[in-house]
């Protein structure tokens, strides 16, 4: 039976135990998106606390269309410096770091143009401007460039941000993606952003650890089902990345825009939260069709839970978000099971 604190490998790459620490932003950047000595205390403090793996919030590939003010910027060798200082943080105590490196596209909250596959939006009244395929070949550099200023700034690995409703996500949803031409249609097309990307990072930095981020489903009229989320991880191990980390879009509230399918009243249980979350089913359906390892990830709230899930192998790792913002020691406490020393999280 697998453990919570046994190591397990990424990649090449050694990890202390399955606790990982999912990207949140904290808009805790300068206003230039350079790293902050805050910055730095707030991961420092979760490595010390004992998560395995750290992923560092979504860094902006692209200056303009970041999600929000005060992000992480990545899209400058001027940043190198800043992030390096970051990841040291992070792996003088032992998590390794991972930084998730992000295309807001149709969902930045400060772009001034907001971008997208299709004039579909998915913030109200955000209509994006449909990528030309030169514009997208160049977004395609710009995840490679942040990608290499990651490893030169020492981080272990990147994650790519494939969720969300942010651009690649955008692109693999068919909620969002209506093109017909290379980039839109079936799974395998409407995928080809994301592979290009991949396969570009290979090439230019052979082996360095990548993990994929995207949703395990999504609660949208014509949105991605778990059975077509299966098909997208298959097409996303087989172009090479080293893990998948299995997200959700199931918030009717946060994505206003969106015409859902459940409403809070409507929703199946599995998808409604804790203790059934959809996002660790969804981890646990892809996992046993992948060979690659999986993130789980979803209103992790308790040690005793965290614990099960992996013993009861429904993911081969487990993000822990909010309940880590709350008492950055959750794991070392969850480890030890001194369960009573948890500061909860209050919704
Ligand atoms: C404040 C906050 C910021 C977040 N920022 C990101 C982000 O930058 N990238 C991302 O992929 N997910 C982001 N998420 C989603 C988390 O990674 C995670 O999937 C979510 O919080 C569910 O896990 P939890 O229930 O353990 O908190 C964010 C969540 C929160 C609460």
């Amino acid at each position: 039976m697998p453990d919570l604190a046994d190591p397990i490998t990424i990649g090449q790459l050694r990890v202390r135990n399955r606790a990982v620490m999912p990207p949140m932003v904290r808009n805790l950047a300068t206003d230039e998106g350079f790293v902050t000595p805050e910055l730095i205390e707030h991961y420092a403090a979760r490595s010390r606390g004992g998560v395995g793996l750290i992923i560092v919030e979504a860094a902006a590939i692209d200056w303009a269309h970041g999600i929000m003010k005060r992000n992480i910027g990545i899209h400058d060798d001027r940043v190198i410096p800043g992030l390096s200082a970051l990841a040291e943080g992070i792996k003088k105590y032992g998590a390794r770091a991972f930084i998730q490196i992000n295309h807001a596209g149709p969902k930045s909250h400060i772009a001034t143009r907001y971008v997208g596959p299709s004039a579909v939006p998915v913030m109200k009244g955000k209509v994006p401007e449909v990528l030309t395929v030169d514009e997208i070949e160049d977004i395609k550099g710009k995840f490679v460039n942040a990608a290499r200023r990651a490893q030169e700034a020492g981080f272990d690995g990147v994650e790519i941000h494939g969720a969300h409703f942010y651009l690649l996500s955008a692109f693999l949803s068919s909620y969002t993606n209506h093109r017909n031409d290379d980039y839109g249609g079936p799974i395998e097309k409407r995928a080809k952003l994301a592979v290009d990307v991949i396969k570009a990072i290979r090439r230019e930095l052979r082996s360095f650890p990548l993990i994929f981020r995207m949703n395990g489903i999504e609660n949208v009229v014509n949105g991605i089902t778990i059975d077509q989320a299966v098909k997208i991880a298959r097409i996303i191990e087989h172009a090479g990345v080293d893990a998948l980390h299995i997200s959700c879009v199931v918030d009717a509230i946060n994505n206003p825009g969106i015409p859902s399918i459940f409403d809070e009243k409507t929703m199946p249980a599995f998808l409604r939260g804790y203790p059934y979350d959809c996002c660790i089913p969804c981890a646990s359906k892809i996992k046993s069709e992948v060979k690659i390892p999986v993130i789980g990830v979803g209103m992790v709230r308790d040690a005793k839970f965290a614990r099960r899930v992996i013993k009861r192998n429904l993911c081969d790792l487990l993000g822990i978000g909010r309940a880590l913002l709350a008492d950055p020691e959750f794991v070392q406490k969850t480890l030890d099971k001194r369960d009573d020393e948890i500061v909860p999280w209050k919704d």
